[in-house]
């Protein structure tokens, strides 16, 4: 028996690491809020820098606010040009997940001197050095990736629009700008945004607990997001649906085959920790799904195919006793996929996305006077004491 130990919860499934105000869910009722506001009206009403604004700063910016706040992002988009060097060291080949989170801390080694986490001008710099220049990453490893050039950023062009020319801007076709395109990611940005102690939330809070500055903390939460239990799901759906697709298996198979368990193969794009019911963030997805491919004339099977699989699987027992539902991931990839995204692109959008609120939370755990380095207990099962006897 060890003293001190109050409770053992594997998963954190009944324990909270904090109190926060930032975001609110009923997983019971499909429920989502940002500071108060549910997601469907900021989805429909805002765009990803006012939902950003209102997560780190706790309230919807005023127009001049707001202006303010993107100029300052647009002065930050240009990285150090010894950067290149970076991304000329890594391989073609490799994840650009793993280049974004290494492509973050190396960036961070520009910024040594404005690092310490106990001066607030600091903190305020470096949140938008992140905001302006984690998307200009994203978009060098996604054309590392595919062997292109990389473009200066254009600071004329809004957020969104200048993430989508850096990621195609220079393809050989001729390139326009969809705004069909530009309003369908800014929304996907939105319903990322934040999702409260997930886990590649509590892992950046975890790590800015040890007083880690906000880079570090940031690019532990990317790595964090590239498990396929988690933001990498949305790249494991497409991988799955495509699989079904090719292995000319019905989707009835498949699904016997995930209830037996076989293999571990999980149906990937759903269930949720949280929501016992439809993620709300799913079912707007879902709507932009099918709405994007038919403006941009895109007749992709797989759309089909995704929703013939949530058909089935809802109507299954298996999945009505388990309560699981499609998650936010389960439609994004049809999107991004139809958008030109490769599909090793699609979890550094999500990373993209979710920006704002690993800020907010790592802003908001800094200024809780109650907040202590996060130091689980654990329950020791190994040997009692021995000793070396040669
Ligand atoms: N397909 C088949 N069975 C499932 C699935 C699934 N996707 N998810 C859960 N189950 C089963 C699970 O096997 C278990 O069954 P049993 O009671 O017979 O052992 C039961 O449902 C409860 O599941 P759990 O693993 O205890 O649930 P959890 O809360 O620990 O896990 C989850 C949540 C999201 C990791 C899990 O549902 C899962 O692996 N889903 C697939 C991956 C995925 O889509 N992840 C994205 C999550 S949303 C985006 C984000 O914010 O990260």
């Amino acid at each position: 028996r060890q003293s001190g130990l109050t409770a053992l919860d594997y998963g954190f499934v009944n324990t909270a690491s904090t109190r926060s105000a930032v975001t609110y869910i009923d997983g019971d009722q499909g429920i989502l809020r940002y500071r108060g506001y549910p997601i469907e009206e900021l989805a429909q009403q805002s765009t990803f820098l006012e939902v950003a604004y209102l997560l780190i700063y706790g309230e919807l910016p005023t127009p001049d606010q707001l202006s303010e706040f993107d100029n300052e992002i647009r002065r930050h988009t240009l990285l150090h040009e010894d950067m290149r060097y970076y991304f000329e060291g890594v391989p073609h080949t490799a994840h650009p997940m793993a280049v974004l989170s290494g492509g973050l801390q190396t960036m961070s080694t520009y910024y040594e001197n404005s690092l310490d986490t106990a001066v607030p001008e600091f903190v305020e710099v470096n949140t938008i050095r992140l905001l302006a220049k984690l998307p200009i990453l994203a978009a060098y490893a996604h054309k590392k990736s595919i062997g292109q050039a990389f473009l200066y950023p254009d600071n004329n062009l809004s957020f969104v629009e200048n993430f989508l020319r850096l990621n195609f801007g220079n393809k050989a076709e001729k390139y326009v700008m969809n705004p069909v395109l530009v309003d369908a990611l800014d929304k996907l940005l939105i319903l990322h945004a934040d999702h409260e102690q997930n886990a590649s939330t509590s892992t950046v809070r975890l790590v800015g607990s040890t007083g880690a500055n906000m880079f570090s903390s940031v690019s532990a939460g990317i790595n964090a997001l590239s498990g396929p239990l988690h933001g990498g799901a949305n790249e494991a759906v497409l991988d799955m649906l495509a699989q079904i697709r090719d292995s000319g298996q019905s989707v009835e198979t498949f699904v016997e085959k995930v209830k037996r368990k076989e293999d571990g193969v999980k149906l990937m794009g759903f269930g949720h920790r949280v929501y016992k019911n439809y993620d709300p963030r799913a079912r707007i997805v879902k709507d932009s799904a099918a709405k994007v491919l038919q403006e941009l004339g895109v007749n992709d099977p797989l759309l089909g195919l995704a929703q013939e699989l949530e058909q089935i699987a809802l109507e299954d027992d298996y999945f009505k006793e388990r309560r699981l539902y499609p998650n936010v991931d389960f439609y994004t990839g049809v999107i991004y996929k139809a958008m030109g995204f490769p599909t090793r692109m699609f979890t550094v959008l999500f990373a993209i996305g979710r920006l704002p609120g690993w800020i907010a939370q790592w802003r908001e755990a800094r200024e809780d006077p109650q907040t202590k380095i996060g130091r689980p207990q654990q329950l020791y099962i190994g040997s009692p004491e021995r000793h070396i006897n040669r």
